[in-house]
């Protein structure tokens, strides 16, 4: 192909809002947001989230009337995160495991309500341990692999038994799709149906700090990391292995987070695998949008709308992101 102007004149084609839209090479849909959302304890409460401007922690109550918008903007699932009372905290997060626990409850009375609304829970044991690692550490603070496992396969049974409809295991310890799927195919009831989306190419990442402040696990983390699990933002390759073991192992969808930064990732595994592919654009990227805006450096609802964009460009089938309500009301509006 040889083009060459004036033969050729790429402006034709930007004129009018017409023909831009139909030469426009990716779409958004509503069908492609994920609202993410944090539950607490209590009645009546919808707490502001310090450094997510306009993100709150919902009680039961206001949860139920989140979701009802959620239904009625389009938005096909919602990710909850709890927010633990740190009395209920420990060292093997064993709060993550009790079947009357606070995301079971709420997943039930959601289920109950919205059976239309689909549900995807963080299965993770950091919302629920006293240090906030993902895991159950040794002595020498290491998460040991095999023992979290057998947590979190218990912690995806319950949840799955509440009614859960996809299990999202963020923890990053080996192996742990293929445990959860086997408890899922060996079980009693219809937890065949239960779906896994995997946190495959998760970075140790520092764009996580405000979530770690909306779960309250940020506290006990104090200055220690994650990257004796999580990935080095060094690597890509890596991130291929990564995802092609969960996919071995049994999961129905990947996901890559953040978001933004590892735009190169996201098409990487789209390109390599043609699986559904997540993207899961997170709370520090929320933060810069919001806090650039309220600064006047950029316009908030542009500028979101862009990186939705941009994920769809580079192969995203589905985002996890804060700004899911707003860019679905702007959908509706056409
Ligand atoms: C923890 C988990 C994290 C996020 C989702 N699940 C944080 C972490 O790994 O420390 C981050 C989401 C966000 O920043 O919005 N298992």
């Amino acid at each position: 192909m040889r083009l060459e102007y004036p033969l050729h004149r790429s402006r034709r084609t930007r004129r009018s809002a017409w023909v831009r839209s139909m030469v426009q090479e990716t779409d958004l849909s509503v069908r492609n947001l994920i609202l993410p959302v944090f539950v607490r304890e209590g009645i009546g409460i919808r707490e502001p989230i310090l450094n997510m401007p306009s993100v709150y922690r919902y009680s039961l109550d206001q949860l139920l009337l989140l979701c009802e918008t959620c239904v009625n903007l389009g938005i096909p699932a919602i990710a909850l995160f709890p927010y633990i009372d740190s009395a209920k905290k420990d060292h093997e997060g064993s709060e993550a495991i009790n079947p009357m626990g606070l995301i079971p409850t709420v997943v039930q009375d959601i289920k109950s309500r919205f059976p239309g609304l689909g549900i995807i829970c963080d299965v993770a044991l950091d919302p629920y341990t006293s240090h906030g690692q993902d895991g159950i550490p040794n002595l020498e603070g290491y998460l040991q692999n095999d023992l979290t496992v057998r947590q979190l396969v218990i912690m995806s049974q319950v949840l799955v038994e509440a009614g859960c409809d996809i299990l999202a295991p963020s923890d990053m310890m080996d192996g742990r799709i293929g445990h959860i799927r086997r408890m899922l195919e060996t079980g009693h009831g219809s937890k065949v149906h239960a779906m896994i989306m995997s946190y495959s190419a998760k970075y140790a990442s520092s764009f996580y700090a405000p979530f770690r402040e909306a779960v309250g696990s940020g506290s006990a983390l104090g200055a220690t990391d994650k990257k004796q699990y999580q990935m080095d933002p060094a690597n890509t390759d890596e991130a291929l292995r990564e995802v092609e073991m969960d996919i071995n192992e049994g999961a129905d969808m990947v996901m890559i987070k953040p978001g933004l930064p590892y735009l190169d990732i996201v098409r990487r595994v789209k390109d390599t695998f043609n699986y559904p592919t997540y993207v899961y654009h997170v709370s520090g990227e929320y933060a810069m949008l919001r806090a650039a805006s309220a600064a006047g450096y950029l316009d908030y609802d542009r500028a979101s709308w862009e990186v939705m964009q941009a994920f769809r460009r580079a192969g995203a089938d589905g985002i996890l992101t804060y700004c899911a309500l707003d860019i679905a009301a702007r959908l509706l509006k056409g």
